[in-house]
């Protein structure tokens, strides 16, 4: 896992404009949104341009997709701060070497994040999408807020960017929407499809397959539609029938658009 000094940027002292007095910074979380820079926020955009630190979550050795979108408002290398997760697939989420490492991960950071709030540096935490809707920020928040300043910038859901890029209404009417991680047992996936209008399946991953079974098993298969990088380079949006194989990166989720009233 990196240690404390991995967290920080290369020479703190040389951030321009950094108050000398003790008034704390502002911790911001800044929902990104889907993947395209065009659908940030004006609020998210002065944010990035103002804050002392931009902090991104990344598997190690590798760029954060929130800090490549902030490539199109932000090159600035001296307030970018990588946080590198100790794990991503490697271990099951609730084997608990990985509950007490990430656990660690986000109190070390947390620790790093105080000490430049408590110096008075504003911290700008990049969320995908919507930085309080499955996101990794709130995580800090939640060790932080009591102690800090907060503000959240509500960003552009993945999922709205998809099925905006799918085309296909997601709820009419008096239709339900589910939204369900794919990580669900199967058992779960179908009890919970079977009692929904319109559904959303997420963290899709390894477990394509599973989720194909269930939503077959719930009878809405012909209606799922499958949706890889949403507003990104290399978006691929396709009927999941129709779908050859159960590979699924990262960035792909299931949409099962609602048939509600239609007047
Ligand atoms: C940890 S959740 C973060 C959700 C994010 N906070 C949001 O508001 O969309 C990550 C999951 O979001 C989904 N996701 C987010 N953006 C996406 C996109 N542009 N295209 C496809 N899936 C996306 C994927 O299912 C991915 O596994």
């Amino acid at each position: 896992m990196d240690g404390p000094s991995d967290f920080l940027p290369a020479d703190p002292a040389e951030i321009p404009s950094a108050p000398k007095a003790a008034i704390t910074g502002t911790l911001y979380g800044v929902g990104m949104g889907p993947g395209d820079p065009d659908y940030l926020t004006v609020r998210a955009v002065r944010v990035l341009e103002r804050a002392h630190h931009l902090v991104h979550f990344c598997k190690a050795g590798r760029r954060g997709n929130a800090r490549t979108i902030a490539d199109a408002v932000v090159q600035d290398p001296a307030r970018e701060w990588a946080l590198a997760y100790p794990y991503t697939t490697e271990l099951p989420p609730d084997d608990p070497a990985y509950v007490a490492a990430l656990s660690g991960f986000y109190d070390e950071a947390a620790a790093c994040l105080a000490a430049e709030l408590n110096a008075g540096r504003d911290v700008a935490i990049l969320s995908e999408g919507d930085p309080f809707f499955y996101g990794s920020f709130m995580h800090l928040w939640r060790r932080l807020k009591d102690r800090f300043p907060v503000e959240v910038v509500p960003g552009v859901t993945g999922m709205s960017g998809c099925w905006t890029r799918a085309g296909t209404p997601i709820t009419w009417g008096d239709d339900v929407l589910t939204v369900l991680p794919a990580t669900l047992p199967h058992a779960t996936l179908v009890a919970r499809l079977s009692a929904t209008d319109a559904a959303v399946v997420m963290k899709l991953g390894r477990h394509l397959p599973k989720v194909r079974a269930a939503l077959a098993e719930a009878g809405l298969l012909a209606r799922a539609v499958y949706v890889e990088r949403g507003t990104m380079e290399g978006e691929h949006v396709v009927p999941l029938a129709e779908k050859p194989d159960d590979r699924a990166p990262y960035f792909s989720m299931v949409l099962v658009p609602g048939e509600g009233r239609r007047p």
